[in-house]
């Protein structure tokens, strides 16, 4: 006893002495943090075995599954998504992973771990602030160290094709660089908490029918300018440590098994240097994944087989996987956890030491930062504290608000505020977060009558209405993984609902609470609608503070609320309803015009367009000048706070070819979010990002712009908003396969 605690003294002196460069022995020099990842990822792998290199390719899942006669590994968490053995005698930690991007999830069960969950990642988008997703990102990557993880399988950017994919209040929308720039700026976040992120899924996994058997026909040009590009600028910007590739096939491959994705465009041209891992269940070989590009299996007992078990090493040992392929892939591992400081900084179980109380701010912050108010007449918001009689009606909003179900899904302190509701189990439980909207409301006007009515019974709840002097209705669309919506309307009677109560009373304000865009038969009878996407765990703050005015809504559309299906490019969602085991093709026939690039191209008009957001204040914009400078197209604009109160208002920069021919009329090329005082000005200039001014050649892997003049306009959506335009004339130029510019 007294040995140990001399020996443990001894080594913590050591420790606070000489810190880790000198604390790595001659004999592990791949210890002294001063070396570069490579380095060090190369002088360890040289002292492992061939056993030792299999393990870190092979994930568990964090649960036992009776039916599969599996158990997970002691040194997992509970009811956490995966575990990987590292190599404790080389100094190299576990990997402990966790679900996902809106904070530390559980697997359903018992044993769930509470935490701080975020709005949805589309609320992160809508934002338009990458500080404010920055700030999210780290927040969740503290909490996941907290419980003991080093891995957050995050950073979901999946580009909506689909209004109706169950998936896509994970994701960031509709175009490429603001779901790019917004889920980098979280990757980066999260990282920043020395915790491994995921970019994923790899990729063109758009719908949740039929995720695992269906095939996406795309080419390589339209992929490369839509959804690759949203993941390669979420790559660069976030620099994540793991990419992980999907359950589909892409033009009949396997994701997972896609020498094209993996090795060509992610590892070859976009020089990605982590790990890919397979998304739980999407491995399929052993020979052809390891060969493609696959470096780790995730999560068994969820595919057929071990394949990155025995049947590697058998494969490795008779050559049919080249032994420099099984050190590349541990290389990648290994590199990936030297770079983002999980060996420097072995993890703990220490939830203790979790900020909750901080942490529900940031979470706040950014819900406050995405609402978006679409509609707002006579000034029917903010509510003035001086109301008498206000109606809260359904949604549940007496006790919580909604968040989505599947992986991603994160338990929230206090409890499910809604229990019993179907699905009970995956990929529910339907969760409702204890944070009530009816109570926030209440504790600012409590002079005022404030009632609830549940909504289930229309005509008490329009008799109620009629009796209010203002009504807020809350409508909840509750989506997830592994389903997709059947369609864009609000689930159960709840259009009914909202327009006999905004009958009974027009002063009606409609509060949503949903996955992503909605329809809206009832839009013309009711004068205001904020859409509060999933909320996270402060979201009833956030909601009333909004309505009240406190805080002033800043949030816009990343993507384009449709006016009806017959508007998408599939106004039937291929293979729904799903039939399992059945394979089909889903035809990405709108190539790289996704989103508002479609409206544009097919001169529909949306409900509601994308980059939409309105405020409690007025902006103009004036003096947009663009040049190009340093090779770069630069627009240079300012807007001004011409109302009442301080605001923010989202500056969306948009260009238009006016010789050349785009896969749609225009792009989203740039923006920034602006905070002003009243009366106030700011001035902003914008660099945009060559790939977004050029058409991408397959052959020869580059991206070029074509000689011409271009319209530069600046909105405050893709209507044409407020819209300022000026023409620039740009000069042919050519970039690499990562838009850097190539010498002519
Ligand atoms: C999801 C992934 C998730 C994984 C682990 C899969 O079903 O598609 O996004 O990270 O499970 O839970």
């Amino acid at each position: 006893m007294k040995l140990k605690k001399t020996i443990s003294l001894l080594s913590a002196a050591v420790a606070l002495c000489c810190g880790p460069a000198l604390a790595a022995s001659d004999s592990k020099p791949w210890m002294n943090s001063k070396l570069g990842a490579a380095e060090r990822a190369d002088l360890v792998i040289r002292e492992m075995t061939l056993d030792e290199k299999l393990k870190l390719v092979f994930g568990y899942f964090g649960m036992d599954n009776e039916g599969k006669k599996y158990k997970r590994p002691q040194e997992s968490y509970n009811q956490s998504a995966g575990f990987v053995y590292g190599v404790p005698r080389l100094g190299i930690p576990n990997l402990w992973q966790t679900d996902a991007g809106v904070g530390v999830a559980s697997q359903g069960g018992p044993q769930v771990r509470t935490a701080t969950a975020l709005p949805s990642g589309l609320n992160t988008a809508a934002t338009w602030d990458p500080q404010t997703a920055f700030a999210g990102g780290a927040m969740i990557g503290a909490e996941a160290r907290g419980y003991g993880f080093n891995v957050l399988l995050a950073g979901g950017v999946n580009l909506m094709r689909d209004p109706r994919n169950g998936r896509n209040f994970e994701y960031g929308g509709e175009d490429p660089l603001l779901a790019g720039r917004m889920v980098g700026a979280q990757i980066k976040g999260i990282q920043s908490s020395r915790v491994v992120s995921t970019l994923k899924h790899y990729a063109l996994n758009d719908q949740e029918t039929g995720r695992t058997t269906l095939n996406v026909k795309i080419d390589d040009q339209s992929a490369r300018m839509s959804d690759l590009l949203a993941l390669q600028i979420a790559k660069e910007e976030g620099n994540p440590g793991s990419v992980m590739c999907s359950y589909n096939r892409v033009n009949g491959v396997y994701a997972c098994e896609s020498s094209y994705l993996l090795n060509e465009v992610l590892k070859k041209d976009w020089g990605f240097k982590g790990w890919v891992m397979s998304d739980w269940g999407a491995t399929h070989s052993t020979i052809p994944a390891a060969n493609a590009g696959l470096d780790q299996q995730s999560g068994m007992p969820f595919d057929l087989a071990d394949y990155f078990g025995a049947p590697l090493k058998e494969a490795v040992l008779n050559g049919w996987v080249p032994q420099s392929r099984l050190d590349d892939m541990a290389r990648r591992v290994l590199h990936a956890m030297f770079e983002h400081g999980v060996v420097d900084h072995p993890v703990a179980s220490e939830p203790g030491k979790i900020d909750f109380k901080a942490n529900g701010a940031v979470s706040l912050k950014d819900a406050q930062e995405g609402m978006v108010l679409l509609k707002n007449q006579a000034g029917l918001l903010p509510l003035a504290k001086s109301l008498r009689r206000i109606a809260v009606i359904g949604g549940h909003a007496d006790k919580g608000v909604l968040a989505g179900g599947g992986s991603s899904l994160v338990y929230p302190a206090g409890g499910n505020a809604v229990p019993g509701l179907e699905p009970k189990t995956w990929p529910g439980p339907i969760m409702y977060y204890p944070s009530s909207p009816l109570k926030a409301i209440q504790q600012r006007v409590p002079a005022a009558q404030v009632s609830f009515n549940d909504g289930s019974d229309k005509a008490a709840a329009a008799k109620l209405a009629q009796e209010s002097d203002v009504v807020l209705v809350f409508a909840t669309q509750w989506t997830g993984e592994a389903f997709d919506m059947p369609s864009l309307s609000l689930p159960g009677a709840q259009d009914e609902l909202i327009a006999a109560v905004s009958t009974a009373n027009p002063k009606t304000v409609v509060v949503l609470e949903t996955g992503g865009p909605v329809s809206m038969p009832w839009l013309a009878k009711v004068p205001a609608v904020l859409e509060a996407w999933y909320p996270g765990t402060s979201g009833g703050e956030a909601i009333a503070s909004v309505l009240f005015g406190e805080v002033n809504p800043s949030g816009h559309l990343p993507a384009t609320f449709p006016a009806s299906e017959a508007q998408l490019p599939r106004p039937v969602l291929d293979g729904y309803p799903e039939v399992a085991d059945k394979r089909f093709d889903v035809e990405y026939r709108e190539g790289a015009a996704v989103g508002y690039k479609w409206f544009d191209l097919k001169g529909l008009k949306p409900l509601f367009p994308f980059g939409h957001g309105l405020s409690y204040s007025e902006f103009g914009f004036s003096g947009l000048s663009a040049s190009v400078k340093n090779g770069a197209l630069q627009a240079t604009f300012t807007v001004k706070n011409t109302g009442k109160v301080a605001g923010k208002e989202v500056a969306q920069v948009y260009v238009a070819p006016l010789n050349a021919k785009w896969e749609a009329p225009k792009r989203l090329a740039g923006f920034q979010k602006l905070a002003l005082q009243p009366g106030a000005e700011g001035k902003a200039t914008v660099t945009v990002d060559p790939r977004l001014l050029a058409m991408y050649d397959s052959a020869s892997k580059t991206w070029n712009i074509a000689k011409g003049d271009y319209q530069v306009t600046l909105a405050a959506d893709a209507a044409g908003g407020k819209a300022v335009s000026t023409v620039v004339h740009l000069e042919a130029a050519s970039y690499d396969v990562n838009g850097k510019p190539l010498r002519r």
